[in-house]
């Protein structure tokens, strides 16, 4: 990771540990900024339905409609407006963040470029919906949005006759562009619908539910500024009359104040070039990792890489090498981050095979098994003590090098769930060392998105390949932290290790494996 990249993630990860203060890691509404802004479209999606049942597409009655909606009904109708608007609010701004998150946290390079280039679109999409909202209120908001948009298209060549004069005199404008902008107005929600879900189309387990408590109080919170705060209209547009003062909703029109000050070709010029550079991110120099390799002698078509591939980069296929089992794994090279979860999930990633050459399934050809197992026992051999830890770590959480000592040694993986629990019954179960000790990401936002979860599982007997339970628990800790938290990864570790030296003393006897027995672990 680059200095400037380590800096700003470490400053966005500051702010992330002050949420988990306040709302804890399960519900920190910053690692669930994709599932947030799933959440607020459905609340703009059903409010949405409620106005249109209530909507009056007419040059008068549109601005009517919306008034009855807001004052007459406003325990229903006005609740349902409100959220509408803030919830439309709300889109933006998990959206915004979830960008410039997704771009700092380094999500966006090798086969992440798919879901970076489909949110563009997306930004376009739901300026769109947005602006195309405020026209139908037909308030003095939406004349001056009205007028301001069509003059800005007429910039292009698109119109024989220039759209800006519908507006600028009551018996140019007829109810048919009021059918047409509540067409546009739902059409492209519903285009934006099939763009999310392609959005995330690649992703296996995709968080698009917020947690439940999460979604609660969210939606609490906007009912409750619902009430306090309703959303109103700002007067009926009057098209004899130019708008001069207008409150805007600087989310969605914050483009337009700028069109005053600058020409409407120059405006297109800049979002045409800002696009087309925000789509271009992804390919910026960037290490390109070598994709997971299937060893057919090793795969028994168990399927486990498959499911537990956050990328979606594994598919089964029938068996093409004439053994007995029905199919065998597939790596799709394009879509592989070289992360090798699916080494971690194979049954065969065991060090304690011995007599033939340790080789699982699935490999990273930059980061072999076997080299796993060697640097593992290089690793341990110098350790001093009876709170001996190996610790595996993955290059996303705070600084190493820190930690490393005369009893602590470190090994770097791609992501914490490439270790097969094997390996930790190996590393304790042989003495290699008193304790394992795991860290990755912070919880709930492991970058290679399910390491951290399914490592948990792995440990807790819930996934497999399952920790054997011989292994002793106490020797196993794990420590999920961002960038910022070196110093309570330096705790967490030393607590530990005293853990460890107290079992030393009470003589806690560790099971020692057969020697070249092998491990069945899962
Ligand atoms: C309505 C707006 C959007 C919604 C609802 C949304 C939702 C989501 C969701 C649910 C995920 C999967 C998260 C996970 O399961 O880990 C995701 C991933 C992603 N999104 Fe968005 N997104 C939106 C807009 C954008 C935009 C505008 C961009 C950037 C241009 C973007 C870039 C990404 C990237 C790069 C990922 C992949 C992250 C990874 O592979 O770990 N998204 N999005
Ligand atoms: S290395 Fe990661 S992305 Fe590649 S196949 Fe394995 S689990 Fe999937
Ligand atoms: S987990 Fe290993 S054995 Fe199972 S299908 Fe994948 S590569 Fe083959």
């Amino acid at each position: 990771m680059s200095r400037p990249k380590r800096l700003a993630r470490w400053a966005f990860e500051r702010v992330e540990s002050a949420f988990d203060a306040v709302f804890t890691p399960d519900w920190n509404p910053l690692y669930q900024l994709g599932a947030l802004g799933w959440f607020f479209y459905w609340i703009v999606a059903v409010s949405g339905v409620y106005l249109y049942i209530f909507f009056d597409s007419g040059v008068t009655a549109a601005y009517e409609s919306v008034e009855a909606i807001t004052h007459v009904q406003w325990y229903a109708g006005g609740v349902m407006r409100s959220l509408h608007r803030y919830a439309s609010d709300g889109l933006v701004i998990v959206m915004m963040l979830h960008l410039v998150r997704e771009y700092v946290m380094d999500r966006l390079h090798g086969p992440r470029w798919f879901a970076w280039v489909i949110g563009v679109p997306i930004l376009w999409l739901v300026f769109a919906a947005g602006i195309s909202g405020y026209w139908l209120v037909w308030d003095k908001l939406a004349h001056y949005v009205a007028l301001a948009t069509s003059e800005w298209l007429d910039t292009l060549p698109l119109f024989g006759e220039p759209i800006a004069r519908n507006f600028i005199h009551p018996s140019t404008l007829s109810g048919r562009f009021f059918t047409l902008m509540l067409f546009i107005h739902i059409a492209v929600p519903l285009i934006l619908l099939f763009i999310m879900w392609v959005h995330i189309h690649r992703h296996t387990h995709a968080r698009v539910n917020p947690p439940r408590g999460l979604a609660i109080g969210t939606l609490a919170a906007l009912v409750v500024l619902s009430v306090a705060r309703p959303a109103v209209s700002q007067g009926a547009a009057d098209l004899g009359t130019i708008p001069t003062q207008v409150g805007l909703d600087w989310f969605y029109l914050f483009v337009y104040p700028l069109l005053d000050e600058y020409s409407g070709l120059a405006m297109w010029g800049l979002l045409g070039v800002a696009t087309v550079l925000l789509a271009a991110l992804p390919w910026l120099p960037a290490k390109r990792p070598v994709p997971a390799v299937v060893s057919l002698a090793n795969c028994n078509g168990c399927g486990r890489c498959a499911v537990d591939c956050p990328h979606g980069a594994v598919r089964m296929a029938p068996r093409s090498d004439g053994s007995p089992y029905s199919e065998e794994a597939v790596v799709i090279a394009d879509l592989c981050v070289a992360c090798g979860i699916c080494v971690g999930a194979c049954p065969t990633a065991t060090p304690f095979r011995r007599r033939t050459a340790l080789e699982a399934g699935i490999e990273l050809p930059a980061y072999p098994l076997s080299d796993l197992r060697e640097r593992s026992l290089a690793a341990c051999r110098a350790l001093q003590g009876n709170d001996r830890v190996i610790v595996y770590a993955c290059g996303q959480g705070p600084d190493l090098k820190a930690i490393a000592g005369p009893s602590v040694a470190v090994v770097e993986l791609p992501c914490v769930a490439m270790l097969a629990p094997s390996f930790i019954d190996f590393m304790i179960t042989r003495r290699h060392v008193d304790g394992v000790f795991l860290t990755g990401c912070r919880a709930n936002d492991c970058y290679e998105r399910l390491g951290a979860r399914w490592t948990e599982q792995r440990i807790a007997g819930e996934r497999d390949p399952q920790l054997r339970a011989r292994v002793p628990r106490e020797r196993v800790a794990s420590f999920w932290a961002g960038v910022d938290r070196g110093g309570e990864l330096a705790e967490a570790l030393s607590a530990f290790r005293a853990r460890l030296g107290e079992l030393h003393a009470s003589q806690a006897p560790v099971v020692a494996a057969r020697p070249g027995a092998v491990s069945h672990a899962g």
